[in-house]
């Protein structure tokens, strides 16, 4: 099997899809168990961290200002020796956030407070093609100091460290990762913060830091006003992390799809500011059921057995876009194969990903003959026709090169696909999970 970067994988057309599968932990909840771990006082242990590069960008970053974190392996339980609010040091060499946004934008909050210290921070090309000033700007009303190049936007970014003052502030865009800087940068501000979205993002970060033993008040409407009293200590904390639901995504539409499947993804984190692609595919009429469902450290779970059914085409915009923001990829292959017209708005954010996810998936569907439309902020899926197999490329994008699996395993032929190993950013066993399950 290929696994050297620039080899084409092979991926086997038909067959069908059976049997259990437990995706990896979830890459969100990973990221902020090692954050909030590192800063806080006294041990962190981290069950189901998910073992994949992205994550792995963060402990190392973190590790390079002194923290202590074990190896991140698959099945491991991770240790964190928190370091304390002010304990982090400034590190002696870039800090290489590698492909991850989050690690980027979740440690340009952790570091502009730390009042004297420097750091810079870089990462692979698609990483410093990506926007940063929507963190720096925003940050920069606490009396953050960032810059890079294009006016700060764009990594290699420098940080010196400043006292922060506590301040309201608004994010420019619906995005996690940038509240999630705020509430960081507001740990140590010299008062109150509140961070104001324009709509609510997933909400693991204010979950987890309350967890920790922040000061912390979520109110306004739906959830969309945090408010961060700086204080309060954080303590070590034992974390369960489920199963990624963006991860799960891939195989809720393969089984749906795949004539005869039967398919149950266990363990997945159904935290409803991520069910955005659960309720879509409830609208396409997929088949899918919500077993054993739980609560794990703060967090709702369960099993998802998702049979093969025919699926209606959908809509959705704006409203849903955070709570499905990357599961688009996976939803415009579901909708080349449900006969008629589907339609993707409000997903602008979509073209500041890890590539820009509109073009790459509308270039790579129409190899396969789909007949899909672009459009500055979504996507005209006409489905129903079939699609053929081809030679496609993940254009180095994790969540491109998984889609394009789901798809090329409908397709009447066999593909080849190039950039394959880019799932391990965030689905390292991916294609071994493929393996076992088509037959
Ligand atoms: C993430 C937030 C989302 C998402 C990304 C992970 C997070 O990005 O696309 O994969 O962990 O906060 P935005 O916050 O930019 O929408």
């Amino acid at each position: 099997m290929p696994g050297t970067p620039g080899d084409a994988r092979q991926l086997r057309s038909g067959g069908s899809l059976n049997g259990h599968v437990r995706v990896p932990g979830d890459k969100s909840i990973s990221h902020r168990a090692l954050l909030f771990g590192a800063i806080a006082e006294g041990k962190t242990t981290i069950e189901g961290l998910l073992p994949a590069e992205d994550p792995i960008s963060t402990a190392a970053c973190l590790r390079a200002m002194g923290a202590e974190i074990s190896a991140v392996a698959d099945g491991q339980i991770i240790t964190v020796e928190g370091v304390g609010l002010d304990g982090l040091q400034e590190p002696s060499e870039v800090l290489d956030c590698g492909n991850s946004g989050t690690t980027m934008r979740l440690m340009l909050g952790l570091l502009a407070g730390r009042d004297g210290r420097h750091f810079v921070l870089s990462g692979d090309d698609s990483l410093k093609r990506r926007p940063m000033q929507r963190v720096g700007q925003p940050l920069s009303m606490m009396g953050a100091e960032v810059r890079g190049r294009g006016q700060g936007n764009f990594a290699p970014l420098a940080v010196q460290g400043r006292k922060l003052r506590g301040a309201v502030v608004g994010t420019p865009v619906a995005s996690a990762q940038v509240k999630s800087a705020l509430l960081l940068a507001a740990l140590t501000a010299d008062g109150t913060s509140t961070v104001i979205e324009p709509a609510h993002s997933r909400d693991h970060s204010e979950r987890m830091l309350k967890a920790f033993g922040a000061d912390l008040d979520v109110g306004g409407e739906m959830g969309r006003h945090i408010t961060i009293r700086p204080g309060a200590r954080l303590h070590g904390q034992h974390v369960v992390v489920p199963g990624d639901i963006s991860s799960a995504a891939f195989w809720l539409v393969a089984g749906a799809l795949v004539p005869g499947a039967d398919l149950t993804v266990e363990n997945v984190g159904l935290n409803p500011t991520r069910t955005g692609v659960l309720e879509v595919l409830a609208q396409m009429g997929a088949r899918i059921e919500v077993l054993n469902q739980h609560d794990v450290a703060g967090e709702p779970v369960g099993d998802l057995r998702v049979t093969h059914g025919s699926l209606k085409p959908f809509r959705f915009g704006e409203e849903i876009m955070p709570r499905l923001v990357d599961e688009v990829p996976i939803l415009s292959v579901a909708a080349c194969f449900c006969d008629g017209e589907s339609r993707i708005t409000g997903a602008a954010e979509l073209r500041v990903k890890e590539t820009d996810r509109l073009a790459v998936m509308a270039r790579q569907l129409k190899a396969m003959g789909a007949d899909i439309e672009e459009h500055p902020d979504g996507l005209t899926i006409r489905g129903g026709r079939p699609l053929k197999g081809a030679q496609l490329d993940s254009e180095t994008d994790h969540r491109v090169a998984m889609s394009l699996a789901v798809a090329a395993l409908m397709a009447k032929g066999d593909s080849t696909l190039v950039g394959s190993e880019a799932a391990a950013v965030s689905y390292p066993t991916f294609w071994t999970d493929l393996e076992r399950l088509q037959r």
